[in-house]
């Protein structure tokens, strides 16, 4: 690559410009934004399982149609993540493709099940909420499309926190058996929402260079950490335990000290062995074959009408 050519690039992304498509970048922040836009898309897309698990079950009208909102929010969210991606020369049908054979990761939370309607709860308040705490600063990421996605994206996302912490709050403050159900969610998810930040800084292969480049704003340790520091507090005006016994306010730091995360766990989920990955997968696959009719329909409309255009 042409130094010169690196050089200004590097400067612009040093003032803090847009990179837009059209622009001249160098091979590897191409690929680190496929992969890291792809894998953000299918995370969205893969989201919308363990809650569409709950959509026929939800426990009254209100609930019901909240959750599909929100749900279909998700689907969108993949839909112009994959279009961003696409604008760096990668077509849908290839991510699709690396997705379903196993080749791309998407996020490890969503590789856990969802056994209760507390989990619905439990999902909205800590995984939209950690994912709010990731994708805010990615409104400033460098690569326009990108962090113009993650403008709407985030306001949506707003939405489907307070969804769950109003579950959350209803449970919380219902029967015992309810109150139950609210520290089981909370016991169950919050490991793997501190998870969701990815490996730890010292141990994290693409953090130092996406940093440089400002597709990622801020480390995976320090939203981990404001995470922490902001629903710690929630889970206390829930009434609820977290489940983490080193868990303690350092005021020197002015933020909580927490535990060790399991490390072997989180590797373990990424590798594909997460509780319920296979049927993840599995899901995936036979939506995509259930709708290939469509596919076909629409090119076959799409062959017919340029036929007639061109006569
Ligand atoms: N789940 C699965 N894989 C992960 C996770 C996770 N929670 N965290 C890190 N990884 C993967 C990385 O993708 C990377 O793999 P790769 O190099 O083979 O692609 C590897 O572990 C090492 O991690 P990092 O060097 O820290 O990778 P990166 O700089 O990409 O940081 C992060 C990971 C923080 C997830 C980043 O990609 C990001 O901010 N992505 C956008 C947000 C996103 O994808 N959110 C999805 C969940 S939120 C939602 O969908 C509602």
């Amino acid at each position: 690559e042409d130094p010169a050519l690196v050089e200004a690039f590097e400067a612009r992304v040093a003032a803090d410009e847009f990179i837009e498509p059209k622009d001249w970048m160098p091979e590897a922040y191409r690929k680190t934004l496929v992969r890291q836009i792809s894998q953000h898309a299918h995370s969205e897309i893969v989201g919308m399982l363990p809650e569409g698990n709950w959509i026929t079950r939800a426990p009254s009208l209100r609930r019901k149609a909240i959750l599909l909102a929100k749900v279909q929010d998700e689907g969108g969210h993949g839909l112009y993540l994959y279009c961003a991606a696409e604008t760096l020369g990668t077509s849908r049908e290839e991510m699709v493709e690396a997705l379903h054979s196993g080749k791309a990761k998407y996020s490890t939370i969503f590789n856990y099940p969802t056994l209760t309607w507390a989990d619905i709860g439990a999902i909205g308040w800590l995984v939209d909420g950690a994912a709010i705490m990731n994708q805010v600063p990615l409104q400033r990421t460098s690569y326009g499309p990108y962090a113009r996605a993650m403008v709407r994206v985030c306001k949506e996302e707003s939405f489907h926190q307070r969804q769950g912490y109003e579950i959350m709050i209803a449970l919380a403050n219902g029967t015992d058996a309810q109150k139950r159900m609210a520290q089981d969610a909370l016991n169950r998810w919050w490991w793997p929402s501190l998870m969701m930040f990815g490996p730890p800084d010292d141990n994290s292969p693409n953090t130092a260079r996406s940093m440089r480049w400002r597709i990622k704003r801020e480390t995976n340790d320090e939203l981990r950490q404001k995470f922490v520091d902001i629903t710690v507090p929630q889970a206390e005006y829930l009434g609820l335990t977290v489940p983490d016994p080193a868990l303690s306010w350092n005021e020197v730091k002015g933020g909580y000290d927490f535990g060790e995360i399991d490390w072997e766990e989180f590797y373990a989920v990424v590798r594909g062995e997460g509780p319920v990955a296979k049927e993840r997968m599995k899901a995936r696959r036979e939506a995509w074959d259930n709708g290939a009719w469509v596919r076909d329909a629409a090119a076959a409309h799409e062959a017919k009408r340029a036929a007639k255009a061109a006569a």
